[in-house]
C-alpha cells in the first residue's frame, strides 16, 4: 500500500490493469505494470457470462494465484466477488483472507457505499487492506438499476463525496471510481489521502484501471467500457486462426521443423519389430477385459 500511498503523493499517475492468466501477468510484469487488478469481469471477458454476478470465489482464487506466479513483484488486487462479502463481516474477513493467504494478494476490492463503512471498518481490523469501489457498482445493478453513470446530478454526486470521505474513514486503503463524472472524481480525489483509481472516471484521479480485453480490442460478446484501444487483438486474433486453420488444411502445415523424425537405425528396428509375432501378440490383460 505504501508505495500506492507514495505514488499519489508524489503525483505519479498509477497505471493498473486488470489481469486474468499467467502469461499476460507475465507480459505486464516485463511492461512495468506493477498495479494488477484481478477483476470479477472474469466472469464476462473470460468465462462468457452477461454480467459479473456468476464467477465464485474459488474461481476468483485460483485465477490471482496464476496472475501472482505471473506477476510476482505486482502490487496485486483481489476483486471479490458477488456475496462473498456483502453477507456479512465474518464472510467478508474469512473470503478476503483467502485472496491474502492463499494468492498473495496485497489488498482486495469490494463494491460499497456509505452504508458498508462498518464492514470496511471490520474488514480493516482484521488487517485486511481494502480497496472501496464507489460509483456503478456492477454487482448492485439489480438494486441500482442497470448500467449508467453515477454522480451526474448534484444530489447524487454529494452523496459519492460523502461516502468516499466515510469509507476513508472507516479504514479503506484505497477507492476506486467507476463512471462517474471527472468532476466529481476530481472531488474525491483531492480531498482523501487515499489513493483514487478512476474507471472510466476523467484524467483527475491518482490512477486509472481498463478492463484488458477492452484496451487490447478482443471483448467478444462483452460491452466495451469507454476505453482507449492500444491493439487490435479481434483481427490480429481471428486472422492467425484462420490462417492455421488454411494451412492445416492446405497441408502447409505441420511442414518441416514442425516435427520430431525418428533415428534411422531406431526407424529400422520398428519395422523389424513390428512383423515380429511378439510385437503382435495379445496383451496379457486382454483376457480379463472381455
Ligand atoms: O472487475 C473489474 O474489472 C472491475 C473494473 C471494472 C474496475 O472492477
Amino acid at each position: 500500500m505504501a508505495s500506492l500511498l507514495a505514488r499519489k503523493r508524489e503525483r505519479r499517475k498509477i497505471p493498473m490493469l486488470t489481469c486474468y492468466d499467467y502469461s499476460t501477468a507475465r507480459l505486464m510484469a516485463e511492461a512495468g505494470v506493477d498495479v494488477i487488478l484481478v477483476g470479477d469481469t472474469y466472469a464476462e471477458v473470460c468465462l462468457g457470462h452477461a454480467s459479473t454476478l456468476p464467477v465464485t470465489m474459488d474461481q476468483m482464487i485460483t485465477v490471482a494465484m496464476a496472475v501472482r506466479r505471473g506477476a510476482p513483484g505486482a502490487f496485486l488486487i483481489g476483486d471479490m466477488p458477488y456475496l462473498s462479502y456483502q453477507t456479512g463481516p465474518a464472510d467478508a474477513i474469512r473470503n478476503a483472507g483467502r485472496f491474502m493467504a492463499e494468492a498473495g494478494c496485497d489488498c482486495v476490492k469490494i463494491e460499497v457505499d456509505g452504508d458498508s463503512a462498518d464492514l470496511v471498518a471490520a474488514m480493516a481490523r482484521a488487517t485486511i487492506p481494502v480497496m472501496a469501489h464507489l460509483g456503478l457498482r456492477p454487482q448492485a445493478v439489480h438494486r441500482t438499476g442497470g448500467y449508467r453513470v453515477q454522480g451526474r446530478t448534484a444530489g447524487e454526486a454529494f452523496t459519492i463525496v460523502r461516502d468516499a470521505k466515510l469509507l476513508e474513514q472507516a479504514g479503506a486503503a484505497a477507492l476506486l471510481l467507476e463512471a462517474v463524472p471527472g468532476e466529481v472524481a476530481r472531488i474525491v480525489a483531492e480531498r482523501t489521502p487515499l489513493p483514487v483509481i478512476g474507471c472510466v472516471a476523467g484524467p483527475y484521479c491518482d490512477g486509472t484501471v481498463v478492463v484488458l480485453h477492452d484496451m487490447l480490442g478482443y471483448s467478444a460478446g462483452h460491452p466495451p467500457r469507454s476505453v482507449k484501444r492500444y491493439a487490435d487483438q479481434h483481427a490480429a486474433l481471428t486472422q492467425a486462426f484462420s490462417a492455421y486453420a488454411e494451412d492445416v488444411v492446405a497441408q502447409r502445415f505441420p511442414a518441416d521443423g514442425h516435427w520430431f523424425a525418428m533415428n534411422e537405425a531406431e526407424l529400422a528396428h520398428l519395422g523389424q519389430l513390428l512383423s515380429d509375432q511378439a510385437v503382435v501378440a495379445p496383451h496379457p490383460d486382454a483376457e480379463k477385459r472381455e
